[in-house]
């Protein structure tokens, strides 16, 4: 009978200190996440140094009930996957240092893993018959990216933003407009009782590459209508511009990921990172994926956000495709999709 193989997975590049167990690279045994929003919401954002000290706090206790969790010791895994960039920095150091310490301690191999290639991977634990090759659509706070996953650790990028993140967007418009942070689900929520017609903001094209994104002009139309609101002392409707705002956006996720399945022949689309929870992104995607016989896949919102089940389904398949990584492994905050930089 063939051995399983169970795979720990640690996850520190924001503000998510979490761990998880999978097994055979689709079975999430457990997955332990703490979110450290709470400490960062005074502040309207995620705060570098806090974030750091509290994963130093917090990744033995997280790991700790990960492995408890899932009925195992650390000595039933098979590798442990850690994700090594892109992040903050001094964040991913106390994953990388923790991982590399376990897997010096026990002798158990070391895979590093991308945070983005965890984010797409999200994607196989619900949905087994999920495999390579199909097109995803990553939209997180640090990330927008719309990739052809030619293979397991294989990726090619289609198009990319060539300024704010869709979830950057997400959160400076709700700043700008007195929502909480993080302002991905403050818009979500207001948006459902605004109407998505109510103002027209624009939809940028980018010159030069079909399926790159912008979104900062966006923003700053949203920033400059609040302020020519205010200065004629018009009363603005917060649900109405979250509204409009969040169809702006979606609008383009929506039309460029069709026309890039449509061109490429390409009949799936996996969402993927934080924004693939927006209700409206869903939506739009699944109307307009109906329309054109395209499957749309999209992870749970827990595994949409940051969290370590991700990582360690990532770290399995990298596992499987023989990835070691040395125990010089380092933390790269910049680190490109499809770089191997271990
Ligand atoms: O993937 P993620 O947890 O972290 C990064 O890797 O960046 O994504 C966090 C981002 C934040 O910008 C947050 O506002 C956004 O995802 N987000 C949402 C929703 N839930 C989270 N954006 C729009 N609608 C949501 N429901
Ligand atoms: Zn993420």
């Amino acid at each position: 009978m063939k051995k399983d193989i169970l795979i720990l997975g640690i996850e520190t590049s924001c503000d998510e200190t979490a761990a998880a167990v999978v097994k055979n690279g689709r079975e999430v045994l457990s997955n332990i996440i703490y979110s450290q929003i709470e400490l960062h919401k005074v502040y309207g954002g995620v705060v570098p140094e806090i974030a750091s000290r509290k994963h130093i706090e917090k990744i033995n206790q997280v790991t700790s009930r990960a492995l408890e969790a899932a009925g195992v010791t650390l000595n039933d895994m098979d590798a442990v996957a850690v994700t090594y960039g892109p992040g903050l920095v001094g964040a991913l150091l106390v994953g990388v240092a923790f991982a590399k310490s376990l897997s010096f301690a026990t002798g158990i191999p070391l895979v590093g893993v991308h945070h983005i290639e965890g984010h797409i991977s999200a994607n196989y634990i619900e949905h087994k018959e999920l495999e390579p090759p199909f097109m995803s659509l990553v939209v997180s706070g640090g990330h927008t990216h719309l990739v052809n996953v030619a293979g397991y650790g294989k990726y090619e990028i289609l198009g990319r933003t060539r300024d704010d993140a869709a979830g950057e967007a997400f959160d400076k418009v709700a700043r700008a407009l007195g929502l909480g942070y993080p302002g991905g689900p403050e818009i979500d929520r207001a948006a459902r009782e605004g109407d998505p017609y109510a103002i027209e903001f624009p939809r940028a094209r980018v010159s030069g590459s079909e399926y790159d994104f912008s979104f900062s002009g966006l923003k700053s139309a949203v920033l400059n209508y609040l302020n020519s609101a205010e200065m004629k002392g018009e009363e603005i409707r917060v649900p109405d511009v979250a509204a409009s705002f969040q169809k702006a956006v979606t609008d383009v996720l929506t039309e460029h990921s069709i026309r890039a399945l449509g061109q490429r022949g390409e009949k799936r689309l996996a969402l993927a990172g934080g924004v693939a929870s927006n209700s409206a992104l869903r939506a739009s995607m699944k109307e307009a994926c109906d329309k054109e016989g395209i499957a749309l896949y999209c992870p749970s919102p827990v595994y949409c956000t940051d969290n370590a089940a991700m990582i360690a389904v990532c770290g399995y398949y990298e596992y499987m495709n023989g990835v070691r990584s040395p125990l010089t492994l380092n933390a790269v905050p910049g680190l490109k999709l499809g770089e191997r930089n271990g």
